[in-house]
């Protein structure tokens, strides 16, 4: 007897079993639902629009209340990322513990290099995933009590300019679809007409498919849900506006935006896809938007993470990889890399007092060639010093004999006159002045 015969005959293969009466497998669902319910659910949103483009409205218009926002400068030079996570003691609607976390981009798109707009975004998201995974690896590991923190859904915000995506858009997108689940919305919609608006819709998809960018599509593989997610899919990007102001319409008091010529309900979809944006992200497809993160976007960031650090299913020969030899094998890698950044910098040392000792030389040899010159014009000085006091005294000499011959000439005069005259030479030279 074969192995199959023998399960066939032990009544082993599912397709011969039958249920001789109601078993309770469709309680399943509400055994689910309340699991969930008593253990609560983490929900993040992040958030990413130019500064004053509307984010904090919209999220304040979705969760009917007012989070935390200051309105930010245009000026700020990179950009921040920032996280405020509200809790049961916010958000509990009936018995449902949703702890909601918004992440606002803050200055994004001010920067003069926009590119540099899109890096913290997606350290961001990286860090979280990478949290997670850290969670995963510990040995005792509390994943039903870690705050998960993996962004869920990313709204971005599209300018209403009604002429297509602009670059950084395209940009952001392209970085940003492997790893989350982007629902573009038009903002302030209100500022877009009617015909403009279907325009614009149609040209942003055409965009994002012609620059292959990926954006979240609400499942259609649920029956209950297919057609309605089907046909949201086609509206995408919902347009949408928000406002904190709250008007009474029809006895009712509803969130508006009151203008000289009318009143544009948030609300009312005859004004904007508000209402579906929030159907489809809260009320019909969290739970696809949490399990997309989980087996599609962050499985591919633990599949490249863990083959980063040296993990594989199996060897190039097909073996089983043993957890030892992947440790054991990093470990080497890791010796060799400090060895190497070892070397590395020994050779800098060692490269750096060469440098400072050719300076040191240098430097004596300036003061020594300085010494050299200082001493050469000092010889010089004093050469002509020495020859100018020898004229001096020269010039002192010539003096002195010139003195002395004129002192014996005079006195020769004098004696002379005085043999010829009888006169003395004093009373001689007074008459002769009387002369
Ligand atoms: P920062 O956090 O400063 O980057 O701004 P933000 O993107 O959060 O924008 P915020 O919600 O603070 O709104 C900025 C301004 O736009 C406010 O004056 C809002 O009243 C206005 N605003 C928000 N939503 C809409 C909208 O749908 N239509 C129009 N016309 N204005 C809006
Ligand atoms: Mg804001």
């Amino acid at each position: 007897m074969t192995a199959v015969e023998v399960l066939r005959h032990l009544g082993g293969d599912d397709r011969q079993m039958k249920l001789s009466g109601h078993v309770g497998f469709d309680s399943l669902p509400d055994q689910l639902v309340n699991k969930s319910v008593n253990k609560g659910f983490d929900f993040n949103i992040l958030c990413v629009g130019e500064t004053g483009i509307g984010k904090s409205t919209i999220m304040d218009s979705l969760f009917k209340t007012t989070f935390e926002s200051e309105p930010v400068s245009h000026h700020l030079p990179t950009v921040s990322v920032t996280a405020h996570t509200y809790g049961k003691s916010e958000l509990q609607e009936s018995n449902v513990g949703l702890r909601l976390t918004i992440v606002d981009t803050v200055g994004y798109g001010d920067q003069i290099d926009k590119t540099a707009s899109v890096k913290p975004i997606i350290d961001y998201i990286d860090q979280q995933y990478e949290n997670y995974l850290q969670e995963e690896l510990k040995i005792k590991r509390s994943l039903t009590l870690f705050h998960d923190t993996r962004i869920h859904a990313c709204i971005y915000f599209i300018s209403p300019t009604g002429h297509s995506l602009k670059s950084l858009d395209l940009v952001c997108m392209q970085q940003l679809d492997s790893k989350v689940n982007i629902i573009p919305v038009i903002a302030k919609a209100d500022t877009v007409s009617k015909p403009e608006l279907v325009e614009f819709k149609k040209r942003i998809v055409d965009e994002l498919k012609k620059n292959n960018v990926k954006i979240y599509h609400f499942p259609t593989d649920d029956e209950t849900v297919a057609d309605m997610n089907a046909s949201m899919n086609s509206l995408m990007p919902f347009a949408v506006v928000g406002s904190r102001d709250e008007v009474e319409i029809g006895g009712e008091m509803v969130r508006a935006r009151v203008y000289p010529w009318g009143t544009v309900e948030v609300e009312n979809e005859n004004h904007g896809d508000f209402v579906k944006l929030r159907e489809m992200l809260i009320r019909t497809n969290m739970e696809d938007l949490r399990e997309t993160t989980h087996y599609e976007h962050y499985e591919l960031f633990r599949k490249n993470r863990l083959q980063e650090m040296g993990f594989a299913d199996s060897t190039a020969d097909n073996r089983p990889v043993r957890l030892y030899d992947v440790i054991e094998k990093k470990r080497i890698e890791h010796m060799k890399e400090m060895e190497t950044k070892e070397e590395q910098m020994r050779q800098m040392f060692v490269d750096k007092v060469k440098q400072k000792e050719a300076e040191l030389k240098k430097a004596e040899q300036d003061l020594h060639s300085k010494f050299d010159n200082l001493r050469k014009m000092h010889a010089e000085e004093k050469r002509k010093m020495d020859d100018k006091r020898r004229m001096l005294e020269e010039e002192i000499n010539e003096f002195n004999r010139n003195k002395a011959a004129a002192q014996a000439a005079q006195a020769q005069a004098e004696r002379d006159l005085t043999t010829h005259t009888g006169s003395s030479p004093v009373l001689g030279r007074k008459s002769g002045k009387k002369k």
